[in-house]
């Protein structure tokens, strides 16, 4: 296995219990918020579920680097949905059909050891761990509306780093327009992929164009509330982008290839002319099945469905609509 570096050991000794550690964190934070005068973006503790602390673990060096994440200005107005609510209602089809099956049936899942194959148009190729990967890259905390292709939404305060940190260490090549995505492929440990009802050809994949890919708001995520994601989100990698429909956002990623054509991707596989390979978050554009002009805000209000009205590239039309200037995106949905 090819390694970026010789990885730094860290000796048990050096491990704080998580309290101890996040508690410290939040110290610091305070102190940095009252040295720097409350900035505009401010200082803020990253959001923490209701209730206390997350349950997920990863190993210990992720941990501590999830913990020590920056928080950003991306999203800071939104309203995050409650920790409950993001951990249980899902989508991984890999863990089953069902919003709730993910969370009962994925957590067994092996996360630790975590390899990611690189292949394809670029000059840095191979299978690199996952420490290797996130050496050197400063996460950080950014607030997201997730917007599902079935019309609900959500607001995940994720742990991250721009995608575009990683594809540049990989150097790709001029002939590399589009960057592919694939899922691990794990029957034994992923009961969706063992059903006969699945429709789904595994391993399930994704595709971004290059220069989706690289934009600034490209998110790679390995946590989510301050904390490491569950596997039920996707640990311990999983892509976030915010103004497509979520089923781009693919979890649990174990290979990223760079190509010279559009790759296939899962559910435009599965149902081409409901699934395109774009999938920009559109009110204009109906899916065949239902409208796409409004979404329900999960989670709902008591009394009412919390229905509002969906945006434009889901809310992000300022930062990337350029991307997409002379497209007819009725055609390319
Ligand atoms: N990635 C994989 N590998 N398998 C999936 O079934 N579902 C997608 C996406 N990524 C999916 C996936 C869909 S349809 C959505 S809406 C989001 O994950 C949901 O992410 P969340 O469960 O973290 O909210």
């Amino acid at each position: 296995m090819k390694r970026f570096r010789t990885p730094n050991k860290i000796a048990p000794s050096e491990i704080t219990p998580k309290d101890i550690y996040l508690n410290r964190r939040h110290f610091m934070q305070g102190g940095a918020a009252l040295a720097a005068g409350l900035s505009a973006t401010g200082a803020h503790a990253l959001v923490q579920p209701e209730g206390g602390s997350a349950t997920p673990s990863g190993p210990d060096w992720l941990e501590r680097k999830v913990a020590a994440a920056s928080t950003t200005a991306y999203g800071q107005s939104e309203k995050p949905a409650p920790y409950s609510a993001a951990s249980t209602y899902n989508n991984f089809y890999e863990f089953g059909m069902s919003k709730s099956d993910p969370s009962r049936h994925a957590g067994d899942f092996t996360t630790d050891p975590w390899n990611v194959t690189i292949g394809g148009e670029c000059e840095v190729k191979g299978t690199f761990a996952l420490e290797d990967i996130l050496k050197g890259v400063n996460l950080e905390e950014r607030i997201y509306r997730l917007r599902c292709v079935e019309a609900w939404s959500m607001v995940i305060p994720w742990i991250g780093f721009s995608l575009s940190e990683l594809i540049a260490r990989f150097k790709p090549l001029s002939s590399a327009k589009y960057v592919e995505f694939i899922t691990a492929e794990r029957p034994k440990e992923m009961p969706g992929q063992r059903s006969v009802f699945s429709t789904i050809r595994w391993p399930y994949r994704e595709g971004l164009r290059m220069d989706e890919a690289t934009h600034p708001l490209t998110l790679m995520a390995v946590g989510m509330y301050g904390d490491v994601l569950p596997n039920q989100n996707g640990a311990p990698l999983r892509l976030v982008v915010p103004w497509k429909y979520g089923f781009k956002s693919i979890k649990s990623i174990v290979a990223i290839n760079f190509t010279e054509t559009m790759p296939e991707t899962s559910w435009n596989q599965i149902a081409p002319h409901e699934y395109g390979f774009y999938a920009n978050v559109n009110p204009d554009v109906d899916h065949p099945r239902w409208s796409q002009a409004s979404e329900r805000r999960l989670p709902g209000a008591l009394f009412g469905s919390n229905r509002i009205d969906t945006q434009m590239f889901n809310g992000y039309a300022e930062e990337v609509a350029s991307l997409y200037s002379g497209m007819d995106l009725r055609k390319w949905y």
